[in-house]
Parts: structure tokens; sequence; C-alpha cells
């Protein structure tokens, strides 16, 4: 194989004493990525989700049967290698669900390092190379955190617009991570160690703002005692991010427009051009281009700022963010309580239970859920299970996606008064199975129960083999 490239990809080794794997851990650094090493489990799964480690490889001898649910916290996050030496076969086929493979402890290296790469590079769509995709995500970390694939290609382009000094405009619903994202594009940026504001175009009253962000000359209104700098000013060879800027008043687009042009501003009530360098980001929560069709947002202005895009998929559209940011925002929620690692992971019917919701607030109203939750966790508990979870989602709705594809195919299944109750039950699960073509993960997600409850309750009825 042509020689891969893991720089960016993190790799940690769990358990297997201090020598084993020692091959693994040469190849994987000499290729480029970064190795850790952790004997305990629990200590493993919390640094895992901590550091979003990319890749884990654990020894199979860690887990045994009061200890296989922890394996769900991992995968939720890495991809996870088990390592067998052969004898444990019986016990690894237990652990199966989200486990990417097992291998055996003597595996060859490169072999190894050949699995690593194909299966991250199927990850992120097949077409990407490793070494476009990976060193963003390190680069970004540990501010902004993802690991869909839907992230990972809308912030493809992210080193290359922040290396231009165009304007760009960031799109997405409330609380995706569009101020993050314009930080992001500044701190990648040549202007790195200029300065970086945010002006909330939406807040400030419609007569200010043009003072805010232009500044006034001393006697230009009344009470205008002295002088003032506005942000263009302020950022001056930095990076000035107009947020909600389809609330811009019509006047006053007409004047940004002339100084993203002109490149120099004019105080209210001053009559000196003032040169100015600075780059402009804008962000919307409303479609633009539905401004410019209603007649409310400039199309001259609209095409100056939409040069560059980058839309910012809601969360419920990359549910592979949700556990790893969830566990994220409750580790930080304890850490700032003073409480000490390692934290409980969540648990998998908690996990299942957040990807199943519509977060119409995105990853803000994730943050505040998960800081509620870390609030009254109580002490010593193993996992974060759905009792502690719940209390806080009462705003939050539930996907409805299951639901309407249900009605949609008119799918459904009659069961006559008088079906006992693990009957009935047996029925719905049989019937879900078949909708979702045997599929049990998702069998397991539509019936808003884990996999593992799935399995025993499969294993349970004996109609269907486990
Ligand atoms: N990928 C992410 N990783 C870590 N934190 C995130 C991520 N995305 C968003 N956040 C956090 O969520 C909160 C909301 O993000 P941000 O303010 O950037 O959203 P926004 O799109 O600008 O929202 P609004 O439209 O309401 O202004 C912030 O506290 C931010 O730190
Ligand atoms: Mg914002």
């Amino acid at each position: 194989m042509a020689r891969p490239d893991l720089s960016g990809l993190s790799l940690l080794i769990a358990g297997g004493g201090p020598d084993a794997f020692a091959a693994v851990e040469d190849a994987f650094q000499e290729y480029g990525g970064v190795v850790f090493r952790i004997s305990v489990l629990g200590d493993a799964i919390e640094f895992a989700a901590r550091r979003a480690v990319d890749v884990v490889l654990a020894d199979a001898a860690l887990f045994d049967r009061t200890t296989v649910e922890l394996i769900d916290s991992l995968t939720a996050n890495s991809v996870v290698y088990l390592a067998t030496d052969g004898s444990a076969g019986d016990a690894a086929e237990f652990f199966t669900p989200g486990v990417e493979d097992y291998i055996h402890k003597q595996i060859d290296p490169r072999r190894f390092i050949q699995m690593v790469v194909t299966r991250l590079v199927r990850q992120h769509g097949g077409s990407t190379a490793l070494t476009v995709t990976d060193p963003l995500i390190s680069k970004l970390r540990p501010y902004f955190l993802f690991r869909s694939p839907a992230m990972r290609q809308a912030l493809l382009s992210l080193p290359s617009i922040a290396a231009s000094n165009q304007t760009v405009l960031i799109s997405g619903e409330t609380g995706t991570g569009k101020e993050i994202v314009a930080r992001a594009i500044h701190v990648l940026s040549k202007r790195q160690s200029g300065p970086f504001m945010a002006v909330n175009c939406g807040a400030i009253p419609e007569g200010l703002i043009e003072g805010e962000l232009f500044g006034h000359e001393k006697g230009a209104f009344t009470g205008a005692s002295k002088t003032r700098k506005g942000k263009f000013e302020a950022t001056n060879n930095g990076t000035l991010f107009l947020d909600e800027i389809g609330d811009m008043p019509l006047l006053l687009q007409v004047r940004l427009l002339r100084v993203l042009e002109e490149r120099h501003i004019y105080r209210v009530g001053g009559e000196r051009p003032i040169p100015i360098n600075v780059r402009v980001i804008t962000a919307s929560r409303v479609g633009l281009k539905q401004a410019v069709a209603d007649g409310l947002f400039r199309d001259d202005l609209y095409y100056r700022l939409n040069i560059l895009r980058i839309h910012l998929p809601p969360l419920r559209e990359r549910i592979e963010d949700i556990p790893y940011l969830a566990f994220h925002f409750l580790g930080r929620a304890l850490a700032e309580m003073g409480v000490e690692p390692p934290y409980p992971p969540l648990s998998p019917a908690s996990i299942d239970l957040i990807e199943g919701l519509q977060w119409k607030g995105n990853v803000r109203e994730l943050r505040n859920v998960m800081t509620r939750v870390a609030t009254v966790l109580p002490h010593g508990i193993k996992q974060v299970l759905p009792i502690h979870v719940s209390p806080h989602l009462e705003d939050t709705e539930p996907q409805p996606h299951c639901l309407q594809k249900h009605e949609e195919s008119g799918n459904g299944i009659f069961i006559p008064i008088g079906t006992p109750l693990d009957e009935a039950e047996g029925q719905i699960i049989k019937e879900t199975l078949k909708h979702t073509g045997n599929n049990r993960t998702q069998t397991a997600k539509i019936l808003k129960i884990g996999i593992r409850t799935l399995r025993r309750k499969l294993s349970e009825s004996g109609q269907i083999d486990p």
C-alpha cells in the first residue's frame, strides 16, 4: 500500500500490559499518528471521550460480562478494535455490537494500520483523503468538536477559506456553532494576531448600528462630545464578525457594500475617508436568499457577502455528534463543579434517548441540558442513565421521523384486545425488525430501547435467535 498518513489521528491502547502491541504503537507513530496507553478500563473510557480518540485498541481481557456495557461508550466516540489471544472467542462474540473488529494480539502492525486507514477513509465518504480531513479536526480541537461526516463535509474547505481574505457567509440554525466557526476562521487565518470582534446586527437598535460600526466624529449629533472609533476601526488588521446580517437596515446595507468595495470608512459626521483592512465574516439564521427575494436584503450585497459559504447542518442531521458533544459538555460541567474525573459515560439507553430528540436549539440546547444533568447528578454513579437525563428535557421534542415514516408507509400491526403484553411486545419487535430489514441497531432506536435490551428480549422470547 502507499505510505499511509496518520497525522492528526490518535490511537489509544487500553490494557494488554506495558509491552503489548509495541509493534502497532511504533508503526502508528512512524506514520505520524499519536499513541496513548492506559491500563485501567474506566480511565481509558474517560480519556477516549475527552480527548476524542479516533481509534481504540483494547485488550479483550479488560472486558467481562459486568463491564460489557462500557464498550458502548467507547464505540460511541471511537473506532474500537478488540484484541484477543484466540482463546477468548466466546467472550468476544458476546461483545459484538459496535466493535469494529476483533484482531489477534500478535497482528502484523501493517495489517492493522491498513484496517484503520480503510475504515476511516470509508467514514470520510470514501473519496476524501485522510490527510485533508483529520488535520482539520485536530486543528479545530478543543474548542470545536465534531465527528460526523456531515460536519467534516461542511468544514472541509475551512482551511482554504481561512487562508483567503474574502468575505464569508455562514448559515445555519440557531446554536449550530456559527460564531465558533467565525472564530475558527480568524484563528486559522493570517490575521490571527489581529483583533476579532462580533457585532450582533439584530441586537442593536437600528439608529445605533451605524455609529457602532463606523464610529462618529465629535459633534456629529447632540451628545457626541468626543470622537469615537467604531468596530471597523477597532478590528483593523483583524476580523469583524457581523452576526444576524439579515437584520441590517437596508440603508446601512448600501454603506456596508461600499465599505467592502472601497476598503475605507467614514465616521458618522466625518468627511475624511479612513482606510481599513478588515476581513468581514457574516452569519445568518434565516435564508438570506429569501430575504433578497422579499426585498429585505440587497442582492448586490448578498452576492458580495456570499463569495465563500459555509452551511452548518442542524444537530439532528449529524447524530454522530450528539453523544460525543453530550459527554464533552457533561465532563466540562462536572469539571467546573470541581468533580474529579473519571466522569461517568452515558448509558446506551441515554444515548438512544438524546439521539432521538429534535434539538431545535442545536448544540447550545444540548450543552444547557448536559449542564443541568451534571448539576444534579448523584455522586459515584457508574453511568448516566435516562432517569438522570429525562427530567431536563421538558422543552425538547422527540424527532418526529419515526412516526412520520410510519404514517407515510401505512405500516403497522393489529394486536387484538386480550393479547398478553409480552406477546404484543414480541410482535412489535418482530414487525419493527421486518420494517428495518433486520437491522437491530435501527430497530432498537425506533423502539427507544438499547441494543442490548433488544438482544435480551429476542433471546428471552425464543421466537427469534439472539
Ligand atoms: N461543535 C461544537 N463544539 C463545541 N461547542 C459547540 C459546537 N457548536 C456549538 N458549540 C457551542 O454552542 C453554543 C452556541 O454556538 P454559537 O454561538 O457559535 O451558535 P450560533 O450558530 O452562532 O447560534 P445563534 O444563531 O443563536 O447565534 C456555544 O456555546 C458554542 O460554544
Ligand atoms: Mg451566533
